[in-house]
């Protein structure tokens, strides 16, 4: 336990992928040892292709690592929510019923899962549109779904890989005010992935800044700024600065 980040949820130990085809080996994520504790906002912050869903992909338990273990400490079993990279709705569900959908697979009582999307429908914004169908939907909107749809589970960490890089940069403001809303009301331990430095920034409380392919740890920053966070603030603006400097983002 560390004195100030909280308990140990989740144990990444010298974790590796590579990639074998007939020609060659294509290593993606080079050992890579991480703590994420219990209900911090985690951010990884790395570069295009370099391996960031690969390694959520091994978090979840969706691929075995090459090398290394993923251990969660509460009792070993993976239990996460997902929020694709792409939107991952079912284009002929409505609402309700995509984000019912995870309840529907285990079984839930009908009236129970419906009274559990119900709130998370009002907890994402989207009361009103339960019976609508995501082609009816802005983008912001399906990434909402995607959102109350990975919550439904009531998963222990919640992983998001760059939910709102598809975005317009106003809907990206106005959606990453909401993903804090949601995590002040229903605590949880966030994985979140992105590569635009500013979004880190402002929603972390730890950002891991990852290199290029094959992805490993080049640094890791708290982020002890007050939130709500203010874009144009100056310790912002020097903090976003530092890790400017010491990413291999091409800005
Ligand atoms: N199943 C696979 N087989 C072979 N190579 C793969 C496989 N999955 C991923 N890769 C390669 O691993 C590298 C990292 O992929 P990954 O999707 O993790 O990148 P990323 O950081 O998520 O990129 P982006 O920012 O574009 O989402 C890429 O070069 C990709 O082509
Ligand atoms: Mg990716």
């Amino acid at each position: 336990m560390d004195e100030q980040l909280g308990t140990i949820k989740v144990k990444l130990r010298n974790i590796s992928k590579s990639f074998y085809s007939r020609k060659e080996v294509f290593e993606a994520v080079d050992n890579i040892s991480i703590d994420v504790y219990e209900n911090e906002f985690l951010v990884l912050l790395g570069p295009g292709q370099c391996g960031k869903t690969v390694l959520l992909n091994m978090i979840s338990g969706l691929e075995s690592p090459t090398e290394g273990t993923v251990q969660f400490t509460d009792n070993n079993a993976t239990d996460v929510g997902f929020v694709f990279q792409k939107t991952a709705v079912f284009p002929w569900k409505t609402v309700m019923e995509n984000v019912e959908l995870p309840l529907e697979l285990k079984k839930e009582d009908k009236t129970e899962r419906r009274k559990r999307a119900q709130y998370l429908i009002d907890l994402v914004g989207l009361n009103g549109f339960e019976n609508s169908l995501p082609k009816q939907l802005s983008g912001g909107m399906k990434q909402r779904v995607g959102i109350a749809r990975a919550y439904a589970n009531n998963p222990q960490v919640l992983l998001m890989d760059e939910p709102f890089g598809a975005l317009d940069a106003q809907t990206r403001y106005q959606m990453e005010e909401e993903v804090l809303r949601i995590w002040e009301q229903e605590k949880r331990t966030v994985i979140f992935v992105t590569n635009n430095i500013e979004e880190a920034v402002y929603l972390a409380d730890r950002v891991i800044v990852l290199s290029s392919c094959p992805a490993k740890v080049k640094e890791i920053y708290n982020i002890k700024l007050q939130r709500p966070r203010d874009y144009v603030n100056q310790d912002f603006l020097r903090l976003r600065e530092a890790i400017e400097k010491n990413t291999d983002l091409a800005l």
